[in-house]
């Protein structure tokens, strides 16, 4: 069975001591032990955050790079990444493909880079609005895959994380119905049947994103293919994030 994850993604918000009080307020808030709790700090947060956490919430980053170490100014590598308790990154947020030019070949390469690594990851996909608007999200969201994740065998893909954003609901407040959600999410789920099989299918997370938040949480939740969240701005506020884990 695919796990049962709520991720906060912060992006470039809050100062140390904020991140610090809200990381606290969520482990003295958290309840259920059968959703997996993920935060996506900024990295220089995270050492002491994963300190904080002490394997009850995983704590990981927004952006890493494909080598595993040298001339490479401002970019963080894997495995200084997990010498300092970080456990998982995020791949491909439409931040990154948007503001920062990464291509799903530049994706491909982190999927694999992740892999010889050894690294979990949350690999994000989504269409922009004038793409939905030409019928056109499930070939764009079927090519975000097929060009940078369904090389993996099926042993790497089992398990995996995915999250479906829709660039159109991100930070906007328009988030998608619970049926968009659902329909995206079971063809992106139809598209692993067909790559590998039904039991990788079933073994992968598929998480929603975009506009999220703890009024909405329940029923998008609610949906068979909807196995999470990962919630931006929602996630900065202990009582909304705590209501969306405890959405479960
Ligand atoms: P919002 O929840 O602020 O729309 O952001 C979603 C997101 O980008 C999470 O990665």
């Amino acid at each position: 069975m695919a796990q049962k994850i709520v991720a906060g993604n912060w992006k470039m918000n809050l100062q140390f001591d904020e991140g610090e009080k809200l990381v606290n307020e969520i482990l003295e808030g958290k309840r259920s032990n059968s959703v997996s709790v993920m935060i996506f700090p900024p990295a220089l947060y995270v050492q002491h955050f994963s300190e904080l956490g002490d394997g009850r919430i995983s704590i990981g980053v927004q952006n890493f790079h494909v080598h595993e170490s040298g001339a490479y100014t401002g970019e963080i590598a894997i495995p200084q990444i997990k010498s300092a308790g970080g456990s998982i990154g995020l791949i491909g947020h439409s931040e990154r493909r948007g503001l920062f030019s990464e291509t799903n070949a530049d994706l491909k390469a982190k999927v694999d880079a992740a892999i010889a690594n050894d690294f979990k990851f949350i690999f994000c996909c989504g269409e922009p609005l004038e793409i939905r608007e030409a019928g056109r999200e499930f070939s764009y969201v079927k090519s975000q895959l097929e060009e940078s994740l369904f090389h993996l065998t099926a042993s790497q893909m089992a398990g995996k994380i995915l999250a479906y954003e829709p660039v159109w609901a991100i930070g906007t407040g328009k988030t998608a119905t619970s049926a968009q959600a659902e329909q995206m999410h079971a063809e992106i789920r139809s598209w692993i049947t067909d790559n590998y099989s039904d039991e990788v299918a079933n073994s992968v997370s598929i998480l929603y994103g975009g506009s999220c938040n703890e009024k909405n949480a329940r029923e998008i939740f609610a949906c068979p293919n909807v196995d999470g969240g990962l919630i931006g701005g929602a996630s900065l506020n202990s009582e909304s994030f705590l209501e969306i884990i405890n959405a479960f």
